[in-house]
This record gives C-alpha cells, sequence and structure tokens, in this order.
C-alpha cells in the first residue's frame, strides 16, 4: 500500500500515513500530538499550514476551511490526506503536565445499556485490554452499516475516571433521526455485543497542573467529560484546587447521577460544590411534587452561573455540550472576566452541523 511521510514542524517529527489516512489520524496513531478537537472538519481547532507538498482537504468544512485559507496553504488535518510526502507546520502548545496516549483500535463489549434520563442513556463497555486516557477525552465508536446504510464513525466522551482503564462509561442523548443514537444505542444495540472503537481522543483535558477553581458547566450530556474530571479530581486527587459542576436540563427527569454527585459534594465539602440547574422547572413546580426546591438551582446554566458569580477573575472554565450552550457559557464567563486562554470548550457538534459548515467566527481558539 502507497504511503507519504508527514513532516511535523516545528516538532520535526516524521510519521508514516497510508494513502487514505488523515495526517491527524497518523499522527496521533504513532504518538505525535496535533491540537484537534471534533475530529471531523467542523471545529477548526486543528487548522495547521502546509509548507511543502499536496494534499486533498477530504470533508472540511466551507466554514471551518474557508477557500481563501486553502489557497493559502492552510489544512485541517483531521480530514487532509496526503498526495505526497508533506510538511506541515502545527501550532502545538503541548502542557507538558498532560499525558500523550497514543490512538489505538480496541474491541469492546456492552456490558450495560440503561436508561438514565429523559432520552438518556448510560452505555458501559469492556474493552478487550487496558486505555490510558486523560479524563475528559472521547472514543470513537464504528456504528456498523446496517438498512443499507454505510458504517460511520461517532464520538462519544468517556464519563468515567482513567483510573478504571478497562470498563468505560458513555452517556448517550437521543438524538432523532440519528445514525448513531436513534438507529443504534436507542435502537439495535444490545448487551453482549462487541463493537469497534478507538481513542483517546481530545484535548478537552482535566489540567492536573492547576490549582484554580474549575468551573465545569455542563448541558445534557456534556456532563460526561465533566464527571470523568469531577470523579478523577476528587477519587484520585489529582486536582488540587475546588471544583463546581453546574448541570443543566430542562427538568429534573432530563439530569441524572444527581445521587453520585449529591454525595460527592457531601463526602468533600471544602473541594466539590454540585449546581444541578433547572431550565423548564421553577421552584414552585418542585415543592408541588414533594421534591426538595433548596436542592436545586432555577435558569439555564449560563443563568445560574452568571448569578453564582460576581467574578470568574482566578478560575478556570471548563464548557461541553451542544454549541450554542457552550457559546452562551462562554461569553458570560468572558463577562465575568475569565480571559478566553482560561476556558477550555467541548462542543458536541453533529453531522447537521457539520452539514451547516461547522464553526463560522470562533471566539477563541479551541
Ligand atoms: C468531541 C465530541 C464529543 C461528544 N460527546 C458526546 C457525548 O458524550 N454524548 C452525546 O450524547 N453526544 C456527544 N457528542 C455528539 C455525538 O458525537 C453525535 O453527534 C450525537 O450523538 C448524534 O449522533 P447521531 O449519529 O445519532 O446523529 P447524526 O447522524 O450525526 O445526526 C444528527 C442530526 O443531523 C441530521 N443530519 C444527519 N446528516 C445530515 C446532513 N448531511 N445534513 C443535515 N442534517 C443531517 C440528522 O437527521 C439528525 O437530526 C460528541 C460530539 C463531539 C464532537
Ligand atoms: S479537529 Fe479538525 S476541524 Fe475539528
Amino acid at each position: 500500500m502507497t504511503s507519504y511521510t508527514v513532516t511535523v514542524e516545528p516538532l520535526g517529527r516524521e510519521v508514516e500515513c497510508a494513502e487514505g489516512q488523515t495526517i491527524l489520524d497518523a499522527c496521533l496513531r504513532n504518538g505525535v500530538w496535533l491540537p484537534h478537537s471534533c475530529t471531523h472538519g467542523t471545529c477548526a481547532t486543528c487548522k495547521a499550514e502546509v509548507l511543502d507538498g499536496d494534499v486533498d482537504h477530504g470533508a472540511s468544512s466551507a466554514f471551518a476551511l474557508m477557500d481563501f485559507e486553502r489557497d493559502e496553504g492552510k489544512l485541517l488535518p483531521c480530514c487532509a490526506t496526503p498526495r505526497s510526502d508533506v510538511v506541515i507546520e502545527a501550532d502545538i502548545d503541548v502542557d507538558e503536565s498532560i499525558e500523550v496516549f497514543p490512538v489505538q483500535d480496541y474491541t469492546a463489549t456492552v456490558v450495560e445499556l440503561s436508561d438514565i434520563a429523559e432520552q438518556t442513556r448510560r452505555l458501559v463497555v469492556e474493552l478487550d485490554r487496558d486505555i490510558g486516557f486523560n479524563a475528559g477525552q472521547y472514543l470513537k465508536f464504528t456504528v456498523p452499516a446496517a438498512d443499507g446504510k454505510p458504517s460511520v464513525d461517532r464520538t462519544w466522551s468517556i464519563g468515567s475516571a482513567p483510573g478504571e482503564s478497562r470498563r468505560l462509561e458513555f452517556h448517550v442523548r437521543r438524538v432523532p433521526g440519528g445514525r448513531g443514537t436513534d438507529d443504534w444505542v436507542f435502537g439495535s444495540l444490545a448487551v453482549g455485543d462487541q463493537v469497534a472503537v478507538s481513542g483517546p481522543y481530545g484535548r478537552f483535558v482535566l489540567h492536573t497542573a492547576d490549582d484554580r477553581h474549575a468551573i465545569l458547566v455542563g448541558g445534557g450530556t456534556g456532563t460526561a467529560p465533566l464527571k470523568s474530571m469531577v470523579l478523577h479530581a476528587l477519587e484520585a486527587d489529582a486536582y488540587a484546587g475546588p471544583l463546581t459542576l453546574y448541570a443543566g436540563g430542562r427538568t429534573r427527569a432530563w439530569l441524572y447521577d444527581v445521587d453520585v454527585f449529591r454525595r460527592l459534594a457531601k463526602e468533600h465539602p471544602d473541594r466539590f460544590t454540585y449546581r444541578p440547574c433547572l431550565s423548564e422547572e421553577t421552584a414552585d413546580d418542585v415543592a408541588a411534587s414533594g421534591d426538595d426546591p433548596a436542592a436545586y438551582a432555577y435558569g439555564t446554566v449560563t443563568d445560574v452561573l452568571a448569578e453564582d458569580h460576581e467574578t470568574l477573575t482566578g478560575c478556570a472554565g471548563y464548557l461541553c455540550g451542544p454549541p450554542a450552550m457552550v457559546e452562551a457559557a462562554l461569553r458570560t464567563m468572558m463577562g465575568k472576566r475569565l480571559f478566553p486562554r482560561d476556558i477550555h470548550r467541548e462542543d458536541f457538534f453533529n453531522e447537521a452541523d457539520k452539514a451547516a459548515g461547522g464553526v463560522k467566527s470562533p471566539l477563541i481558539k479551541r
């Protein structure tokens, strides 16, 4: 099979890239870490420059990589495949305290599939061998071909802590008409099935060398990577600063793992605060059902975050979930005097976002 040499500057590292393989995939599998987030041409995080050689831009979205940028020699390594030996220059801002785990393929057996909230399932898999990952990273699942539709890849964040290296948990929200969720996780997938996965991917990780107050904001299943971070921070004593988790749902029925987070808050009162936020239920609704209204906050995660803090100076932000929520929370944090460099984000872009062109004007570098 034909392969090309990709040289990554300023590292001067060389990797072999098979014909048809993306440059990002070749790098991540060979332990050369390049910045990336969505891995499907939508978020623009991986944007780099071709210094020499030819690439095929593949499925890079028209907004994440505009025509004039292509003319200037820019590329998205997550979509681009080499057409010759190439030299690229990437903006590699490595945090030395974060370990790099090369991407590998695994076979996973489904051991649990349960409904945990409205339109939300917990998927637990057992891998064929141990995996190393940082709290906050994700895996790619191969959704098998079915009903005449081809196999596709879908990405879900790991919700369990890195200390557990074989049995991994995921939280999946059903998207109507979605290949990976509606058709598969909420359709044909069953306990005992074997599935192909690869990983770990992503730069949305808990920065364990930091000790600032970590403000974690998750909408829906955006709570998944934040749960991994909270568990890792508290149970493995991996983070020196306090953490506050804002987990948003429309009503109590959309929230999950409330008991887990309440228990952690009780066990670590000086280190962890849990703020479950209800955007479509009021304190009166909660009281009327016999539940304690003081146990919840009311409004979107962004509303509650804004009310809770006069300023966020000195904190570190971690935002995750639907792109609109992430963008709103980002603006709120910046309005509370947190700088973009202090905010980490993971946008749950899906195929519709990709088809719509992806990120248009990123407020901050991802
Ligand atoms: C880094 C990352 C981590 C993520 N982690 C999680 C997680 O932990 N939990 C979670 O629930 N989700 C997560 N997501 C989102 C997840 O990857 C999927 O996008 C989501 O689960 C929907 O997948 P699906 O296959 O069901 O839907 P898709 O098949 O992607 O479809 C989504 C929607 O787009 C429509 N659509 C499909 N194709 C097109 C097209 N060509 N044009 C227009 N519309 C189209 C569909 O009808 C549907 O309404 C994450 C995303 C990213 C990028
Ligand atoms: S990682 Fe390449 S565009 Fe998102």
